[in-house]
C-alpha cells in the first residue's frame, strides 16, 4: 500500500518555454517520465499567474500521458468542471485555499478523476488528518507556490515522513507527491522520505540530458547515461 516499485516522475510544464509547449509536451514523453504536472496560478491565492484550462485541454489533446493538474487558486470549487473537461487525470487543490475543500474533492470524485489535497511548508500535516479517506493524492510543497527554481526548504522533509505516518495510521492508499525545488541532489532524500511522486519543474528542463535526469531522479542508476 502506498509503496511503489518505481517512483512516479511528473516534470512541470511552468518550467518550459511557453512558446514551445509542444515540443516540451515531447521532451517529456521522450524521456519516459510518467506524468505532465500542469500548476495553474491565479494571481492571488500565490503572486504569479501562469495559464488556465485551455492550456489544459490543448495538451491532453497531443499526449496520452497523465494530466497532473495543481490548483493554486482560491474558491478552486467554482472551477473542477472547467479543468475535469479538459483533460486533467487529477486534481490537487489548496486546504489554504478554501474552507470547503471537502465539497471540492467531491465534485472531483463525481467526476470520476483523481483527487489530491496539498499544503504549503507552513501548514501541518494534521490539516490533512480527517479528509485522507478521501485523498487519491497528498501533495506537500517544499517550497511556497508561486514560482519554479526555488530551493527545496529542508524542514518539509518531515513533514513526508509524518505524511507517510499518517497514511499507515489511517490505512489508506493516497499517493504522497512532493513538489519544489527538487533535483538530482535531494531526490534520494525525498524519496527515502516517503514521497511516491515527485513534481520536478527546473532541474527537469534545465538539464543537459532530460534522460539522465529523470533517471537520477527516480533513483534508477542502471538506465542512467
Ligand atoms: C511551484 C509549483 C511547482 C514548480 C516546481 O509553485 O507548484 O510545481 O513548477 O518547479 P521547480 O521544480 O523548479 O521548483
Ligand atoms: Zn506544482
Amino acid at each position: 500500500m502506498g509503496t511503489h516499485s518505481r517512483t512516479i516522475i511528473a516534470p512541470s510544464l511552468l518550467a518550459a518555454n511557453f512558446c514551445r509547449v509542444g515540443e516540451a509536451v515531447k521532451t517529456i514523453e521522450d524521456s519516459g517520465a510518467d506524468w505532465i504536472h500542469l500548476d495553474i496560478m491565479d494571481g492571488s491565492f500565490v503572486p504569479n499567474i501562469t495559464f488556465g484550462k485551455k492550456m489544459v485541454a490543448d495538451v491532453s489533446s497531443i499526449t496520452k500521458l497523465p494530466l497532473d493538474v495543481h490548483l493554486m487558486i482560491r474558491n478552486p470549487e467554482h472551477h473542477i468542471r472547467d479543468f475535469v473537461d479538459a483533460g486533467a487525470t487529477y486534481i490537487t487543490l489548496h486546504v489554504e485555499a478554501t474552507v470547503h475543500a471537502h465539497r471540492a474533492l467531491m465534485l472531483i470524485h463525481d467526476a470520476g478523476i483523481g483527487a489530491g489535497l496539498a499544503i504549503v511548508p507552513s501548514t501541518p500535516v494534521s490539516a490533512l488528518e480527517e479528509i485522507m479517506p478521501e485523498l487519491d493524492m497528498a501533495l506537500v510543497m517544499t517550497v511556497n507556490p508561486g514560482f519554479g527554481g526555488q530551493t527545496l526548504i529542508p524542514f518539509c522533509l518531515d513533514k513526508i515522513q509524518r505524511l507517510k505516518d499518517l497514511r499507515s495510521h489511517k490505512g489508506t492508499s493516497t499517493l504522497i507527491s512532493v513538489d519544489g525545488g527538487i533535483n538530482a541532489q535531494n531526490a534520494a532524500a525525498v524519496r527515502a522520505s516517503g514521497a511516491d511522486i515527485l513534481v520536478c519543474g527546473s532541474a527537469f528542463f534545465n538539464a543537459e540530458n532530460p534522460v539522465a535526469e529523470l533517471n537520477l531522479l527516480r533513483g534508477d542508476t542502471q538506465k542512467t547515461v
